[in-house]
């Protein structure tokens, strides 16, 4: 079996779904159920003996150790993150202590049950880290993608923690042998994404006739890959990355906020018209911007492609089509994730 950790979040609990859609091997999925992780994502495995739900945290080294010794896996994917930049901006130490102190404590505990495994299974073991594009730093317009040998240049509370723990994931495969795999990905979207972050928030805010909030000048650039394309990715780097190695993951698909915005009103416009007949865009109110905020991120995902053979396969007019679809057939799980929590940030973030 494989241990996932951060498996009813947004990314992880697609990445479990489709696992467990294409392959017999259980899945030990330990997540803390934070705000954003939910298990109603995972509702279409009740009953399914391959998946066993542990509610934990990852900053629990003995009970990390625990369940490694219990139920012997082969590999670790790690997902487990607190993941929204805003959030990072108003509270930094849950990320400290999730991503950073979180990730030591997961590798320590993985790294005192790999050194006891027989020398065929230590080598067969992979310790796969899931980052972001958002530790290198951000992009000035003309300047290339990022590669794998740009240099850590992390701008907000988030990407700091993210990179910190990459960098340890680096020196426990270095220092201790460890064989691990890191991939850093592009903004993702697609279902069960949490309507704090900008394409799912654009979705129901439009729909339930609320402001659609832009920072600033709205025309900072991300590059944004469907979820089922980075799942496929981690899978084909699980099997075949270089151990040690990182690995970019894009969607060569560069786009300012404002276009999405504008896609999504259009796409909305289309499926479920306004009752006044006019366009979503109107609802687009500018805001005041985000600290710090990052102009534009692109990732290269070269190495993956020449090496392994991975290339997305939604373009983004499908991956998106397909994302607002599942919005709006999907009303049941969006108005049970906007509990008085999600108001309260709401609130204090757009006040
Ligand atoms: P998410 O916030 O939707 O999910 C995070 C999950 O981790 C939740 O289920 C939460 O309950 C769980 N979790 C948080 N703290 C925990 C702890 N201390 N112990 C155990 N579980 C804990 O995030 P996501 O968007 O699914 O991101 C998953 C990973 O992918 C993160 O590591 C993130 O940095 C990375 N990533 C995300 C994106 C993106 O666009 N969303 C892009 C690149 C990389
Ligand atoms: P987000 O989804 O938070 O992802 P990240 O900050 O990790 O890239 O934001 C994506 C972009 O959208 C980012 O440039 C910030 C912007 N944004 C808005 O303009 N308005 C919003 O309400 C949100 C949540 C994000």
């Amino acid at each position: 079996m494989i241990l996932v950790t951060g498996g009813a979040g947004f990314i992880g609990s697609n990445f479990v779904l489709d696992w467990l859609g294409a392959s017999n091997e259980a899945i030990l999925n330990l997540d803390k159920l934070t705000y954003s992780g939910n298990l109603a994502n995972l509702a279409s495995l009740n009953g399914n003996p391959h998946h066993i739900f542990v509610q934990g945290d990852i900053t629990d080294g003995s009970l990390i150790e625990g369940l490694l010794i219990k139920h012997q896996p082969r590999a670790v994917i790690h997902f487990a993150a607190e993941s929204h930049v805003d959030r990072s901006i108003h509270g930094p130490e849950d990320f400290i202590q999730t991503n950073i102190v979180g990730t030591f404590r997961l590798l320590e505990a993985v790294r005192a049950y790999w050194s006891k495994l027989p020398q065929a299974d230590q080598e067969n073991f992979r310790f796969l880290h899931v980052s972001t594009d958002e530790i290198y730093g951000s992009l000035s317009p003309d300047a290339p993608a990022f590669t794998e040998r740009n240099p850590h240049e992390p701008n907000s509370p988030y990407s700091a923690s993210k990179a910190a723990s990459d960098h340890l994931v680096r020196a426990y495969h270095h220092t201790y042998g460890l064989p691990t795999l890191t991939t850093n990905c592009s903004n993702n979207y697609g279902p069960f994404h949490f309507p704090e972050k900008l394409i799912p928030l654009m979705i129901v805010n439009a729909l339930a006739g609320k402001p659609l909030p832009i920072y600033g000048d709205g025309q900072q650039i991300r590059d944004w890959l469907y979820v089922k394309d980075h799942c496929r990715a981690i899978c084909r780097v699980l099997e075949a990355g270089r151990i040690g190695e990182t690995y970019n993951i894009g969607g060569w698909n560069e786009k300012q906020n404002i276009e999405i915005v504008n896609t999504l009103c259009t796409l909305l416009d289309e499926l479920q018209p306004r009752a006044d007949g006019r366009s979503y865009t109107e609802q687009i109110t500018y805001v005041k911007d985000r600290p710090g905020h990052d102009r534009r991120y692109a990732i290269d995902a070269t190495k993956l492609y020449t090496e392994l053979g991975w290339k997305p396969t939604e373009t983004f007019a499908t991956g998106i089509r397909k994302t607002v679809q599942w919005y709006l057939d999907n009303p049941q799980w969006t108005s049970d994730v906007q509990s008085g929590a999600y108001r309260d940030w709401l609130n204090k973030q757009y006040a």
